[in-house]
């Protein structure tokens, strides 16, 4: 087999997105404009939200830590992708795979960790609103934004060093449009069941337990609105948690779906389309759904606008 053709590889070959040459440009345009829309829509939240000290809430200072961390998450993917997208040779060493990876994982993790840690937010601030400031201190704040800092550092370096321990043969192509976890672990020539086995558990916890936890957090939100019924807060509370939930459900029904069933039966096409939907839409999405709707920030971009 492979074992025999030990000549380590310094490069990977990127195979991007299955589609026919002619409709390159088409794509090309479309990512650099959902780019641009990611990157400005959340560089205009992470501004308003610093410049207004009325929104220096832990609500919004969470908002503009997912701001952050989608703007770094599409950043880790889409320029490459563009850039291979002109290339006549979409490679990237092995360092650069490695380090791709590494901050794939990063930001992904610290998305999923952050919508939890919203969550809880919206939970206590409408299950418990007269103990709201003392429960959601600022230390607290902190301590669970760093929490999640740390979390994803282990989380992201463990599967990094385990991916260093593999060794690659001959095959350096990725039939992905970034240096994908899943996708490095089936290209390797030794063996992998170690890496197979650490994906599927910490896949499990830190996809299926947040994601659980933020069901019942917005569950909660539902039951405890439905007792006090009142026109205005079911509205409130059904287009807020419903916009959330959506984002939830396409961030984390895509990535499991991925993560926990690598099986060969997805063809490559259904795998590239789930993985644009995390790894593209729900980045572009988020700002959108979680801020510009809100009427708090109409008001600091409308004030923003009126002194000039
Ligand atoms: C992230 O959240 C912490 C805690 O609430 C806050 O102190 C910090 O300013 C936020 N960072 C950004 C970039 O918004």
């Amino acid at each position: 087999m492979a074992e025999n053709n030990q000549t380590l590889i310094s490069n990977f070959l990127l195979l991007g997105l299955p589609i026919k040459p002619e409709h390159n440009h088409l794509f090309y345009a479309t990512f650099l404009a959902m780019y641009l829309v990611t990157v400005l829509g959340n560089l205009l939240i992470i501004v308003l939200i610093l410049l207004d000290s009325h929104l220096h809430t832990p609500m919004y200072l969470f908002l503009s830590n997912l701001s952050l961390s989608d703007l770094c998450f599409s950043s880790v993917t889409i320029p490459k992708l563009l850039q291979n997208m002109k290339s006549q040779v979409p490679s990237i060493p092995y360092a650069g795979c490695l380090t791709q990876m590494y901050f794939f994982l990063f930001f992904g993790d610290l998305e999923s960790f952050l919508l939890l840690v919203m969550a809880y937010d919206r939970y206590v601030a409408i299950c418990f609103p007269l103990h709201y400031t003392s429960i959601m201190s600022a230390k607290l704040c902190v301590c669970l934004v760093m929490l999640s800092w740390v979390l994803t550092t282990f989380h992201s370096l463990l599967h990094t060093l385990l991916l260093t321990r593999l060794s690659f043969c001959e095959n350096n192509m990725i039939p992905h449009f970034f240096c994908d976890l899943s996708a490095l672990v089936k290209l390797a020539c030794s063996d992998t069941h170690v890496n197979e086995l650490v994906i599927f558990i910490m896949g499990g916890l830190i996809l299926v337990i947040p994601f659980l936890l933020i069901v019942m957090s917005y569950a909660r939100i539902f039951t405890s609105t439905l007792k006090v019924p009142s026109a205005q807060g079911i509205y409130k509370a059904f287009s807020t948690c419903g916009s959330h939930l959506s984002v939830v459900s396409l961030f984390y029904g895509t990535s499991s779906a991925l993560y926990l069933c690598p099986s060969s039966n997805n063809s490559p096409m259904k795998e590239t389309v789930m993985a644009l939907m995390y790894t593209v839409v729900t980045p572009m999405l988020n700002p959108f759904i979680y801020s510009l709707r809100n009427r708090d920030m109409h008001g600091t971009l409308r004030r923003a606008l009126c002194k000039k």
